[in-house]
């Protein structure tokens, strides 16, 4: 009897101490599901992965990042939903979706709402971005971060050189009040459409034309059914990386700083890969027989004034004027 009880002790011990053992090995405690649209050779998908790697490291493999590219996990409105409901953890979305979530999300539709890339990310990285990020809490989603996402230009089967050349072309948008308002002003006709169902819509001629950034043009090969881009530069729409509230709260104050630090440090990695890509992946496109246009801006800015006029008095066109006033 007493030789089982000191054999039961010695194999509980054991026990503890090889589970302490394998957690410094690195045994996930914590594993974070993240599902994004984009494939897995765009600048934003391989600052997650860094980030990923970076949640590793620090956690000593006791937190783990499990990305899903290219809508494996479904699109970005129901990425976001299931965020909602705690099924995913994090996800990683234009802002355009988010705006059916989060109204105030909507201000980041305003087309040439940003002079450029200097005073978009003075606008991210100060007051009203922090408060944007956190704007979601009720509803449910926490981001952590945003990437670049450049500016969005039309690429169509045609050549555009002014907004007159879109009468009559049907567009593909993503799902957002604020790209259709957009498309509608300046007198295309909007069809929203999810990132990985645009490929097969443009080859059938469902649609005849999409716009997004350079590099999203390039990963998604929508290249080899569109040669033209015009760079009218019409939005800059973040990208933005989130987290299920309900997720977050659950995780250890540290891992929580873990994760944030990590997330941080992948948005430094991803601005430079993004100028690089950007660049790189112009010069591809052309190389594969794309026209590239640089029309004059201003027909396309004055086609948009109604959309910024329909925000004056609200709450959104108080983030416009604010964000206008940061120098
Ligand atoms: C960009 C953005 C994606 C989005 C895509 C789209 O590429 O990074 O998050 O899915 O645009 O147009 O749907």
């Amino acid at each position: 009897m007493k030789n089982t009880v000191i054999l039961i002790c010695a194999v509980c011990i054991a026990a503890v101490i090889c589970d302490g053992c394998k957690k410094k090995q690195g045994r996930p405690q914590v594993t974070l599901k993240l599902g994004h649209a984009l494939d897995i050779a765009h600048p934003v998908h391989k600052a997650m992965v860094y980030m990923a790697e970076k949640v590793s490291e620090k956690s000593a493999g006791r937190m783990k990042v499990e990305i899903y590219p290219s809508e494996q996990l479904g699109t970005e409105k129901e990425s976001i939903e299931a965020l909602q409901l705690g099924y995913m953890a994090m996800t990683k979305t234009s802002t355009a979706p988010m705006e059916g979530f989060i109204p105030q999300m909507k201000v980041f539709g305003i087309p040439y709402l940003f002079r450029d890339s200097e005073h978009f990310w003075k606008v991210l990285k100060g007051p009203i971005g922090k408060e944007l990020l956190l704007a979601g809490q009720k509803q449910g989603l926490r981001g952590l971060c945003y990437y670049d996402a450049g500016a969005r230009s039309f690429y169509s089967k045609k050549e555009i050189d002014s907004p007159a050349d879109l009468k009559g072309l049907k567009i593909r948008v993503q799902n957002s009040t604020m790209s259709m308002k957009m498309i509608d002003a300046m007198g295309g006709s909007a069809t929203p459409i999810p990132f990985g169902e645009l490929y097969t819509a443009l080859d059938q001629g469902v649609v005849d034309a999409a716009e997004n950034n350079p590099p999203s043009f390039y990963t998604s090969r929508h290249y080899e059914v569109c040669k033209y881009y015009t760079l009218d530069e019409h939005t800059m729409l973040p990208d933005m990386l989130v987290i299920s509230t309900r997720v977050w709260n659950k995780l250890t104050p540290q891992f929580q700083q873990i994760l944030q630090e990590a997330v941080d440090e992948s948005v430094e990695y991803q601005r430079k890969i993004w100028a690089e890509a950007e660049q790189s992946d112009l010069k591809t496109v052309v190389q594969q027989g794309v026209k590239i246009i640089h029309p004059d801006k201003q027909p396309f800015r004055d086609s948009v004034k109604s959309v910024w006029d329909e925000f004056e008095g609200t709450e959104i066109g108080d983030f416009i004027k604010r964000i206008q006033e940061v120098q």
